[in-house]
């Protein structure tokens, strides 16, 4: 049986574990996190990752903060909801689970059943993590019809940005989840992943996650993408989304836009794959995404936890973590509800089912 990668979420008897992805992919370790505030600290540091992670994570957290508490009332249950939602800012995967988990809460109380949230937000965030599968497996394979399409049924050279496996999805995966199916079908020459500075989300997860399924990939620096494209050496350009507004701009790892730019030149297609949870229907367009600045040692000093600064001593570095894509851009978004291409507003809002009566 093909063996996969570790799960990223365990709930495991009361307890939460989550794979330090700090440390892939050569050390597979697990943290068990134990309270709210630990929850919120491996979400900021990314010890979890990966918009529907991090957002399964936030359930969890309520979880472990409902299960702490002898008795419960619903204005401190939103006060902790806050304090998680705060851990990181772009994805909005976060702040949508989190919301589901306080509605849940608000029903609770109105019906006079708040003593019943522990088992119902442990169930409603294990259903969460699970329904993922199915979700993004209808994703692959209407993005694998729209590829058949265009190029028939030959094998495909894909390129991918950052992480948007089972590491960063729990299950399957958004845009490596349909290179998975492709390359299940046969129809995956290559891949090629960019190695997404500063974190190195390609060169250390998606090339490990690559590796347990057995895919011809090689991990390449970003500056190589227009080389690339401009060879005829790319057939499409798969990525996942942090945060997709209403006419369709999209946040993604710092690195995407560019990559988007480069695949309009050359007339490559590009594709976002994502759960309609990384929609933010409540905003126009990416104007009004807030993008997270992390700290600048990450760009600085080279080699994950155990760190070596590479540059000078007084150097200084930016650190925007995401970037947007215009929906100009986009060839197509695939989600569990359906494909929306061309990208526009009315069609976004017909296929989330999110349009106005
Ligand atoms: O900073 P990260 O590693 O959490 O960023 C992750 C990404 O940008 C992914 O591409 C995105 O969350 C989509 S994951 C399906």
């Amino acid at each position: 049986m093909k063996k996969g990668p570790p799960y990223p979420i365990c709930w495991n008897k009361g307890h939460l574990w989550l794979l330090d992805q700090r440390l892939l992919p050569h050390i597979v370790k697990y943290r068990q996190i134990r309270t709210i505030k630990e929850c919120h600290e491996a979400i900021k540091s990314m010890v979890v990752r990966g918009a529907p992670c991090i957002g399964f994570t936030g359930l969890f957290g309520l979880v472990l903060w409902v299960h702490s508490r002898r008795s419960i009332l619903l204005d401190d249950f939103i006060s902790a909801a806050r304090f998680l939602k705060e851990a990181r800012p772009t994805a909005v995967n976060l702040a949508t689970e989190i919301d589901s988990g306080i509605l849940l809460a608000r029903n609770l109380e109105q019906s006079g059943r708040l003593r019943e949230l522990p088992r119902k937000i442990l169930a409603f965030a294990q259903m969460r993590m699970d329904s993922a599968e199915a979700d993004n497996l209808s994703m692959a394979k209407a993005m694998a019809d729209e590829l058949k399409k265009k190029y028939g049924t030959r094998p495909l050279r894909l390129l991918t940005h950052c992480n948007t496996g089972v590491l960063a999805c729990g299950k399957l995966g958004t845009a490596l989840g349909a290179i998975s199916f492709l390359h299940g079908k046969k129809r995956v020459e290559r891949v090629w992943v960019d190695e997404t500075r500063p974190y190195l989300q390609g060169s250390r997860l998606t090339s490990f996650e690559l590796l347990h399924e057995g895919i011809r990939h090689d991990i390449v620096v970003e500056g190589v993408a227009s080389h690339l494209m401009r060879s005829g050496m790319i057939d499409a350009v798969l990525v996942g989304a942090d945060r997709i507004a209403r006419n369709g701009d999209t946040a993604n790892k710092i690195g995407t836009a560019t990559l988007a730019v480069v695949a309009f030149h050359y007339g490559v297609p590009f594709y976002v794959l994502a759960p309609t949870s990384s929609f933010d229907l409540s905003i126009a367009s990416g104007e009004d995404i807030p993008i997270e600045i992390r700290d600048e040692n990450e760009i600085l000093c080279y080699g994950g936890v155990n760190a070596k600064r590479i540059a000078p001593k007084g150097a200084h570095a930016f650190n925007p973590s995401f970037d947007i894509t215009t929906h100009d851009l986009i060839t197509g978004i695939f989600c569990e509800k359906g494909s929306i291409t061309p990208v526009n507003e009315k069609k976004l809002l017909r296929v989330t089912g999110g349009e106005k009566k």
